[in-house]
């Protein structure tokens, strides 16, 4: 295996269809076809739909990929996919395609954590600092790791219900945004001058880093209802001023107690798709400071494949890789720490 592989990364474990190439840190080429649209009409994501979008276009992605970055398949060092957590059909398209390439190609398989791969995505184009905290906070996630390498991720918190982005995409469709509304939110929220109404800051009453949005997302419901939304439309800003004010805090008192716990941490890292809210990066950043808080460009925040091509890049570099037999798994199982080492000496991790 090349000091710096070049790895295929496969993303399909909700309704991003993506693939992407990296090598050493660097995004070479990446595809995505997102199928928001198609979702839209049903207000989230439909299983089923999902996996047919999946495997109708993974192929022609593949192609276009390729042409883009000029190079052939042959190739690829590594293929690296996403084994999740997700949606168990969208996976087992993804993974059943990055098998094929991988016998095919005879080349080295690599199986993705989802939620990690995108903590990783903060370091393309830069390095990572370890031990360090990370913060996950997308529709399905709201999840705060202890992280000792690149390798090595010790969960602290989790959402025991909604995730952040649940709340800003079912709020949303009683706002009349469109769906995902996570972005115009973020939107009507920098444009307001002021919040509107009162939101609760929740599960904060305890001594633990987990979460608990639910409660939030019936109170911002109840609260467009009681303000007349979305005929309302004076009264949009305001309350998504409020609502992601009310995320911000939560996830900021969670994350400043998981430092206390773990003073000798220099760097927090933010990513999934929530990351791109520029009101809660904004409101992070002054929480936590001095210590800096570190997300992706806003673009790989959400479900992308450059992420899944770089955390195969790393582990395929540490000399690792997966039995062709390994599972997809759906979202509330864990995910097996199986990956097999290829090296005879222990390894030394950063
Ligand atoms: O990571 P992601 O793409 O998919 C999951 O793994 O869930 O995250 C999707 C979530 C959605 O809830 C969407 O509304 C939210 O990320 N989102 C945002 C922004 N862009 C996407 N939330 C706030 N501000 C944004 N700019
Ligand atoms: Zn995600």
């Amino acid at each position: 295996m090349p000091d710096f592989p070049l790895c295929l990364g496969i993303e399909t474990s909700c309704d991003e269809t993506a693939l992407a190439l990296v090598r050493g840190g660097h995004l070479l080429a990446s595809v995505l076809a997102s199928q928001a649209d198609v979702h839209a009409i049903f207000g989230g994501v439909v299983p089923e739909v999902a996996s047919r979008e999946h495997l109708r276009l993974l192929g022609p992605l593949l192609d276009i990929l390729l042409e883009r970055a000029g190079m052939p398949l042959s190739q690829m060092d590594i293929i690296a996919v996403t084994r999740g957590p997700g949606l168990l059909g969208s996976l087992l398209v993804g993974v059943a395609f990055a098998k094929a390439l991988a016998l095919g190609l005879a080349r080295p398989i690599i199986a993705i954590n989802h939620l990690h791969a995108h903590l990783l995505a903060c370091g393309l184009d830069q390095p990572m600092i370890f031990p360090s905290l990370g913060l996950v906070v997308s529709g399905g996630h709201t999840e705060i790791y202890f992280m000792e390498s690149t390798r090595k991720f010790t969960r602290l918190g989790r959402s025991l219900d909604d995730a952040a982005g649940e709340v800003l995409d079912k709020t949303g469709q009683i706002l009349g945004l469109p769906y995902p509304a996570g972005r115009a939110i973020d939107e009507h929220a920098q444009a307001a001058s002021r919040s509107t109404g009162s939101l609760p800051r929740p599960y904060l009453n305890n001594i633990n880093l987990d979460f608990s949005f639910s409660g939030l997302k019936t109170a911002a419901i109840n609260l467009a209802v009681e303000l007349d939304l979305p005929g309302n439309t004076a009264a949009l800003p305001g309350l998504c001023r409020e609502l992601t004010a009310a995320i911000a805090e939560t996830l900021a008192v969670k994350l400043k107690r998981a430092l206390s716990l773990y003073p000798h941490i220099t760097r927090v890292y933010m990513a999934g798709g929530v990351a791109a809210s520029t009101s809660i990066r904004q409101y992070l950043q002054a929480a936590l400071s001095p210590i800096p808080l570190i997300c992706p460009l806003p673009a790989l925040c959400g479900d992308n494949a450059a992420m899944v091509a770089h955390a195969g890049s790393l582990l395929g570099a540490d000399g690792f890789h997966h039995d062709l037999n390994f599972e997809a798994i759906p979202r509330g199982r864990v995910i097996p720490e199986d990956a097999i080492s290829d090296r005879k000496t222990p390894h030394q991790f950063a």
